[in-house]
């Protein structure tokens, strides 16, 4: 049978529009205040600048294009959880909830987010969307990224079909026991993606199961997405 790339056009038209009807609260309709970026100004300074302006080498900038192009299209919670698990790198974690939240804020306002009236909070970071300036827009190229659905071999393309949205990752090359815990509540939708370089054994034995695959995202235009994988498992949950 020959992979037709139109059957991808409809489904992923809809996953786009789902997912703007789904998440849609953006960075750019002002959630964080003022007061709380002040705040998080004060930290930025006196912990995050040594090292992110120069002083560590592997500390890239924390403001710009790429900045966002690395956190974008996908939840805040994404960003803040990354960094209140992981800095500052020399302290890791132990700043108080409150700080993490303020920085996160100062960051926003440095990378042109408007401000708003409220300030930003723990529970409300996973329903609002990190996006560019120019709202939401796919994913760049090169994004390391997970998708949750049904393994499909249609001639010599691997597909993952009914699957969930793009979701961003910062490491793609294993798969935990908890990711695959979380797989199944993962929501999904007609979603359809390439796999590239997934091994012929691990096809077969995932066939007809609810898999996760993590990879770099090769291309994603308006009809197709392609994914270079770099992990691939089943979850041992049963797909139709
Ligand atoms: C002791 C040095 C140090 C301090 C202090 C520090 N960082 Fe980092 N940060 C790093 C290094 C090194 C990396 C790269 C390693 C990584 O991504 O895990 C990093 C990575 C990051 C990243 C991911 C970069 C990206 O966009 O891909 C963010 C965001 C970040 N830091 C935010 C912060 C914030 C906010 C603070 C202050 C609360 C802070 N860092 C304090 C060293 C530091």
């Amino acid at each position: 049978m020959k992979f037709r790339t139109c059957s991808f056009c409809l489904p992923v038209f809809l996953l786009f529009a789902l997912s703007a009807l789904v998440q849609a609260q953006t960075v750019l309709d002002g959630v964080y205040s003022k007061s709380q970026a002040q705040r998080g100004a004060n930290h930025y300074n006196t912990i995050c600048a040594d090292c992110h302006e120069g002083g560590e080498p592997d500390a890239l900038p924390l403001f710009g294009p790429d900045f966002v192009d690395r956190w974008r299209e996908a939840p805040l919670s994404f960003l803040h959880d990354f960094i209140s698990a992981n800095m500052p790198a020399d302290d890791a974690g132990n700043l108080p909830a409150a700080s993490y939240l303020e920085t996160v804020a100062f960051l926003l306002q440095e990378n042109g987010f408007p401000v708003g009236n409220s300030n930003l909070a723990v529970d409300g970071l996973s329903e609002i969307l990190l996006v560019g300036s120019n709202g939401p827009q796919p994913l760049p190229a090169s994004a390391l990224v997970k998708v949750i659905g049904c393994l499909q071999i249609a001639g010599d393309s691997v597909q993952l079909v009914q699957s969930s949205s793009l979701i961003r990752v910062r490491t793609a090359d294993e798969t935990t026991t908890e990711e695959l815990a979380q797989a199944a509540a993962v929501p999904r939708t007609t979603g359809q993606y390439i796999l590239l370089n997934t091994n012929k054994l691990a096809q077969e034995t995932l066939l007809g199961q609810l898999v996760q695959a993590k990879g770099v995202l090769k291309v994603q235009t308006a009809d197709t997405a392609t994914i270079n994988v770099l992990s691939l498992a089943g979850t041992g949950a049963p797909c139709e």
